[in-house]
Order: structure tokens, then C-alpha cells, then sequence
């Protein structure tokens, strides 16, 4: 509790000098918590740089394929290693990522659900014109293409989306849950829950990045919150500002409540995410349907079109 309430002074005071200071002069990572169970092998991790996973992590970030750190790559590697069922990823980008998880798991052949909306980037060093076609192929160009990995093209809450990860854990829960999107993690964690194992690990990024554009200002409330209730615990802090965790027991609908109301109020505050022209069709339908909260399908079946049969690529026919 102490540690949490000497978190919340040190993000305050980081807001107040956000202009001036760095961010990492403010908050030292990485951070361990020697108490969990799973720190001895993330130290080792951030401590063996020449191991398969730092290696591998290495590669990934020399081909600028990650906007990911290389510490937290690599432990997103070796916790995959340890990992027995499937895994869900929430906002691939080109596949940074995705490409650890798949070359850690490449033996046990664990499921692996990657979800991306598919944006275009033109930041220099990692640019993409489509980033759903760029995942599939560095997938594929890095040799790991294989049938137990699947891409869902669409936005977290899309109807047919959630049915169709229903379809690929197959009555499976995940055992790992990394989410890298929009900085609603409260969304989907609260939504997502349900298909996780009990002890999932659990891993969010933006959890202390003041240039990721107010993100954390989002996500680190809430993993606080949830910490403080004992829902989930900490298991480190990697560079640069990623939280990784291990679900400890579900919330309780009364510690869900807060936020749905918190959603009404602010009227859905994901939604900035996306565009106008978008929000201009759901929000009228959504009335219409007098379901303001409950997930609908909003893909945009014409522009699917238009892209040909690449948008479908990793849809797998029933
Ligand atoms: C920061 S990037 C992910 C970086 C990636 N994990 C890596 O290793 O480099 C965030 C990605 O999440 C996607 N995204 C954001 N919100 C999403 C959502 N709600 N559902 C699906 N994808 C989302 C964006 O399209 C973007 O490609």
C-alpha cells in the first residue's frame, strides 16, 4: 500500500515537471518485485544478455520491428517459454512482439491470438503503410508463420473479433495476456478477464510512459487499483514503463461497477480512438440499438473490400 501511495506522489510530481524532466530520472527502471515468484527469472533475464532471449530480443529491436525495449522483449520471450496454454495479444503493430512470443513458444506450439487494428506509421524508424500486412508478412519472412498463430485484423470489441478468439482458445483460457493498444487497458482487462487462467501473466505497456500521448495516465490508476484490491500482483517494471503482472483472482462486479459508470459518463472514452467518420456510423446505430455498452460490429466491411482478399488474410474459414 505504501509503495502504491509512493507511486501515485512520484506520478504527480512527474506531471507537475513533465516539460522539464525525463521521465527516467523520476522513476528508475528497471523494478523487480522480489517477492513474486517469477522475479528470480526476470532478473536473471534483465542480467543474461547473452541468452536465447536477450538474443533473440536484440535481433527484433536491430530490425527495428518493435517499439517494444529490449529488456521487455526478452521477458516477454522467456515468460512465454514458461507459459502452457494460449496467448492473447491485443495491438501487434508489425509484430514486435508477436515474433517473441511465436520464437518462444515455437516447440510447444502454444496458441497465439494476435489482434491488430492495422494503422499506417510513417515515424521513420518503424514505419508501415498498413501495419496488419507488415505483421503478417515479418511473420512469415522471420519463419514462423504456422497454423496455430492467427491474426485478427479489427479493434478489440468487434463482435465477430470476440467470437472468433472464443473459437481460437477452443473452450482453452490464456495463460498470458499482453496488451499494447490504445491505453484502455481497463477495457480489456475488464472485458477480457473471462478468457484468462486463473494465474495468467499479465503484461501492459504504457504503464509509466509520459510520451505515449496521456496513455498512462489511463493505465496506471487502474493497475494500481487493481493491485491495491488484490486482483492482480506485480511482477516488475521494465523499460520503457512496460507492467508486468499475474492475475490473482477476478474482479468482483462490484469492483467493475465503477468503471462502467465511469464509461457512461465519459461516453465510452475509447472510442477517440477512432476516427470520425467511424464514430459518425456506430454512435447513431448504437442509440438505435439502446445498447450503448455493449460491444457491436463496426467493421468497415467496405474498405475490406476495397483492400481484397489481403484484409481477410488470417481469418481462418470455418
Ligand atoms: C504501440 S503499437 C504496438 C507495438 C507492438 N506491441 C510492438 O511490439 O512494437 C499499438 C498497436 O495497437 C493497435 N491498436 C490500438 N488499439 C487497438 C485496439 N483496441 N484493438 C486492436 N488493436 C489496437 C494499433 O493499431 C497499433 O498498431
Amino acid at each position: 500500500m505504501l509503495q502504491l501511495k509512493a507511486r501515485k506522489l512520484l506520478r504527480v510530481l512527474h506531471r507537475r515537471k513533465s516539460d522539464h524532466v525525463n521521465h527516467k530520472d523520476v522513476v528508475h527502471l528497471p523494478k523487480v518485485n522480489s517477492k513474486h515468484p517469477k522475479s528470480a527469472m526476470l532478473a536473471q533475464t534483465l542480467r543474461k544478455r547473452d541468452d536465447k532471449a536477450f538474443v533473440f530480443a536484440t535481433r527484433v529491436k536491430d530490425a527495428q520491428k518493435s517499439m517494444l525495449a529490449v529488456e521487455t522483449l526478452a521477458a516477454i520471450y522467456n515468460l512465454a517459454c514458461e507459459c502452457g496454454g494460449p496467448i492473447i495479444e491485443i495491438g501487434a503493430y508489425i509484430g514486435g512482439a508477436t515474433l517473441a512470443l511465436l520464437e518462444a513458444t515455437r516447440k510447444r506450439r502454444n496458441i497465439v491470438v494476435s489482434v491488430e487494428f492495422g494503422v499506417a506509421n510513417d515515424r521513420p524508424e518503424i514505419s508501415t503503410k498498413d501495419s496488419v500486412a507488415d505483421l503478417q508478412r515479418n511473420v512469415e519472412s522471420w519463419g514462423l508463420a504456422d497454423e496455430r498463430h492467427v491474426v485478427l485484423p479489427g479493434w478489440t470489441l468487434e463482435a465477430w473479433l470476440a467470437g472468433n478468439i472464443l473459437l481460437e482458445l477452443a473452450g482453452n483460457r490464456a495463460d498470458l495476456f499482453v496488451v499494447d493498444s490504445d491505453g484502455f487497458v481497463e477495457r480489456d482487462f475488464i472485458y477480457f478477464h473471462p478468457l484468462l487462467n486463473d494465474g495468467a501473466i499479465l503484461v501492459f505497456d504504457d504503464y509509466w510512459q509520459p510520451k505515449a500521448g496521456g496513455k498512462s495516465e489511463r493505465i496506471a490508476p487502474f493497475v494500481d487499483d487493481m493491485l491495491s484490491r488484490g486482483v492482480v500482483s506485480e511482477i516488475a517494471l521494465l523499460p520503457w514503463g512496460t507492467w508486468f503482472g499475474q492475475l490473482i483472482r477476478r474482479p468482483r462486479s462490484e469492483e467493475i461497477e465503477p468503471y462502467r459508470r465511469k464509461w457512461r459518463q465519459e461516453g465510452w472514452p475509447w472510442l477517440d480512438f477512432l476516427d470520425q467518420q467511424r464514430k459518425a456510423q456506430h454512435l447513431p446505430r448504437a442509440k438505435e440499438l439502446k445498447a450503448r455498452l455493449l460491444p457491436f460490429q463496426f467493421t468497415d466491411h467496405k474498405s475490406n473490400i476495397e483492400k481484397g482478399p489481403e484484409a481477410y488474410k488470417g481469418i481462418r474459414a470455418i
